[in-house]
């Protein structure tokens, strides 16, 4: 049995993805290029970005009792996560996403929660032996927010580490954030969390609701880091980028397994910073998230050893 370092406890979806010269209007009908259908969810993706890591990595969550939970818990279990904790309900089908990309690469994203939505404190209740055995907890916003404070409460004070990634945005002042080591939302999400366009400014907002550190993610500009003492900025990796669906997940599952390997926050951010952008020139959720060695390959071109 291996020893479960990293726990994600998330959302799974299966990500419906239709590609379209533009956006339809209201009323209006656009006939698009392609469909595609990817394993996906914020959860599931950033579970399976760190086990592509090396990371040794359990997910917890739930999926329906469907031909979409069935896919969803086959491509994780193909990619070394541990599901073994994942319950498939009767309740509620599986969590689906309708994608829409446009031809400028812009995306717009409508979810329907499903039985993500199920995830509620007797889960965690159930599982929280298995979570609290974890050096690293990662969290997003698509589980219910009354689930996420429930679970920081029953966390002890210092470990796990727990990262969470705030999207999609929600109203976080109901949260015991002073649990929360790190907090990685993009730009967009910082400014919406804080209304402060200054990143620094808007980070210290986060810090003083208790956050232990910033990682804000800038997508094509890197990444910065804010903590009490410290703004730094990471340069992005150069890359041509076909489809940003998933390269946060890729950031935070990458962060999570390099912080777990006892390296420094800031080259766990480079590593993060080049398996985000790697994210990007492929399509898909689950799909184009990186492997190791292309993450390495990356890395030593900048001259960063691995
Ligand atoms: O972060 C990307 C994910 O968010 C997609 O896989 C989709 O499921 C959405 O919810």
């Amino acid at each position: 049995m291996k020893k479960n370092i990293i726990a994600v406890l998330g959302s799974a979806n299966i990500d419906l993805v239709i590609e379209m010269s533009r956006f339809p209007n209201p009323g209006e009908t656009v006939t698009t290029k392609t469909f595609a259908r990817y394993p996906g969810g914020k959860g599931a993706n950033q579970a399976m970005a760190a086990a592509r890591m090396g990371g040794e990595v359990s997910f917890y969550g739930k999926v329906g009792k469907d031909f979409f939970g069935s896919e969803l818990l086959q491509s994780l279990r193909e990619n070394g996560v541990n599901v073994e904790a994942v319950e498939q309900t009767q309740e509620s089908p599986s969590g689906t996403t309708s994608i829409w990309v446009a031809g400028n690469g812009e995306n717009a994203i409508a979810y329907a929660p499903g039985a993500n939505a199920l995830v509620d404190e007797a889960y965690v209740d159930s599982v929280l032996s298995g979570l609290m055995a974890a050096k690293i907890i990662l969290l997003q916003f698509e589980t219910p927010l009354k689930t996420i404070s429930y679970l920081l409460h029953r966390l002890p004070q210092r470990n796990p580490l727990v990262i969470l990634d705030p999207a999609p945005v929600q109203d976080i002042s109901g949260l015991p954030l002073a649990r929360v080591d790190i907090i990685t939302p993009n730009r967009g999400e910082l400014t919406a969390l804080t209304s402060e366009e200054d990143v620094e400014k808007a980070a210290h907002k986060l810090l003083d609701l208790g956050v232990k550190r910033v990682i804000c993610k800038d997508g094509e500009n890197g990444s910065y880091l804010i903590d009490r003492n410290n703004f730094r900025h990471f340069a992005s990796f150069p890359v041509d980028p076909v489809d940003t669906t998933a390269a946060g997940d890729a950031f935070n599952g990458t962060l999570a397994v390099a912080l777990a390997e006892g390296r420094s926050i800031e080259e766990a951010i480079k590593w993060a910073n080049a398996a985000g952008a790697l994210a990007t020139t492929r399509k898909g959720a689950q799909p184009s998230l990186p492997s190791l060695s292309e993450v390495k390959e990356i890395l030593s071109k900048r001259g960063i050893e691995t």
